[in-house]
């Protein structure tokens, strides 16, 4: 048992209250044994049993349930630096795409990439997340786009897991762009995944989601919708990349079909909002790709007083998103979304849990849950994201374990 004491501010984030209140507590203390939290509160309560155990003094910083990164495209081929300079000089990210640059490219460097060097550098990012108190990541496929690469993609993600600390939630996203093989013939691919990819995948447990690309260039909703109701059938979960280039409808389809969560949302219109709403569908906005594109940043506060839970993820990817840092999106869900500290703190914590269905094991520091623990260098949560830093954290733990060393 360990007694985390002398906390300046503990974030226990309950999936159970509006995500306005990140369940703050000053001066408090948490205890964990084992892989889990056992106790959480003020630390003048704290129970007198506790005291015998070993205790590390957190010296008035602020502790947070370790972070989780809901959206990633973690394992890629190459990188395409040369389409920024592109965007830079005005050419726009779906010409770029038209003109067989965009997904495309990175599609081929990972076809070509073995499994061993695609596992090397989704590891190499995954040390840079943890390091930035990370504890979970989703990732999807989808730059294979046939069956062998898809798989590789996917098994790159198993084999991670086993190898590092982060846990990887994989999402299937074969469904990201009509591969150029099929593009006379676009019903032999959605063939090609509802009759041969998604079963496999469901009966392998390869993946948890399926995740579609609802978009003038990538999928119609028809296409969607037969895509999305197959994975249902074969036990995965529900994604949609929605409306982030168009209102394409993405956001009401992902309601009627019951998804988890609706992601990208830049362009969703009032009844989209409305749809996520009653269906209890996560929004998941990610701010770092509205930078990087020069698009708008989504409506977050109309979601939000409308009654939607909006997480916030990084959307790590080599195109629309090339960076990792999960902080750094925080900070721009404050200042451009219009989310307040606590908002955005639950949105990549037990909101972000949600978007993954694991909002009962992870994402909240109360008793029961796993520990996954991060420690920020900074007295209180508003003040970690105002203040912005490289990297402000100091100490994480996953289950239990000691993954980023806390120096004290
Ligand atoms: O989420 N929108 C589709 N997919 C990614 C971008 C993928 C890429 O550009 O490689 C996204 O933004
Ligand atoms: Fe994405």
């Amino acid at each position: 048992m360990t007694v985390l004491r002398n906390i300046g501010q503990l974030a226990t984030c309950s999936a159970n209250t509006v995500q306005q209140d990140a369940g703050l507590i000053e001066g408090a203390a948490l205890v964990f044994e084992d892989k889990k939290i056992v106790w959480a509160g003020s630390e003048r309560e704290l129970p007198e049993s506790f005291n015998a155990h070993g205790s590390i003094d957190c010296r008035q910083r602020l502790v947070i349930p370790g972070l989780i990164d809901c959206h990633t495209h973690l394992c890629f081929g190459g990188w395409r630096g040369d389409e920024f300079e592109k965007r830079l000089q005005g050419h726009s990210y779906q010409d770029i795409a038209a003109a067989g640059g965009g997904i495309r490219s990175t599609v081929a460097a990972t076809r070509a990439g073995s499994a061993e060097q695609l596992q090397k550098k989704a590891l190499s990012a995954l040390r840079g997340m943890l390091d930035l108190g990370v504890t979970t990541v989703e990732c999807k496929s989808g730059y294979g786009l046939e069956q062998a690469t898809e798989l590789k993609q996917l098994r790159v993600y198993h084999q991670l897991n086993d190898l590092q600390a982060v846990e990887l939630i994989p999402t299937f996203l074969g469904a990201h762009m009509v591969p150029d093989e099929y593009k006379h013939d676009r019903e032999a691919y959605v063939r090609l995944l509802c009759e041969d990819l998604i079963p496999a995948i469901g009966d392998q447990k390869l993946a948890h989601f399926c995740d579609v690309f609802v978009e003038e260039g990538a999928f119609s909703i028809a296409e969607a919708r037969n895509i999305l109701n197959t994975a249902k059938a074969s036990g995965l979960g529900l994604k949609v990349h929605a409306d982030q280039l168009s209102d394409g409808g993405g956001a009401q389809l992902a309601a009627e079909l019951g998804a988890v969560s609706a992601e990208h949302l830049e362009y969703t219109n009032p009844d989209g909002i409305e749809a996520l709403a009653e269906a209890g569908t996560v929004a998941v906005s990610l701010p770092l790709a509205s930078l990087y594109l020069g698009e708008h940043y989504i409506p977050a506060r109309e979601m939000l007083d409308a009654g939607v839970r909006v997480a916030v993820a990084t959307d790590f990817n080599p195109g629309s998103a090339p960076s990792y840092h999960l902080p750094l999106a925080m900070t721009l869900a404050c200042l451009n979304q219009r989310m307040t500290p606590q908002e955005v703190l639950m949105g990549v914590t037990t909101v972000a849990a949600r978007a993954i269905s694991a909002e009962q094991r992870i994402g909240s520091l109360l008793p029961g849950f796993d520990a996954d623990i991060t420690i920020i260098d900074a007295p209180s949560v508003n003040h970690w994201l105002y203040h912005f830093r490289a990297n402000a954290c100091c100490g994480v733990l996953k289950s239990g374990n000691w993954v980023k060393k806390y120096a004290g």
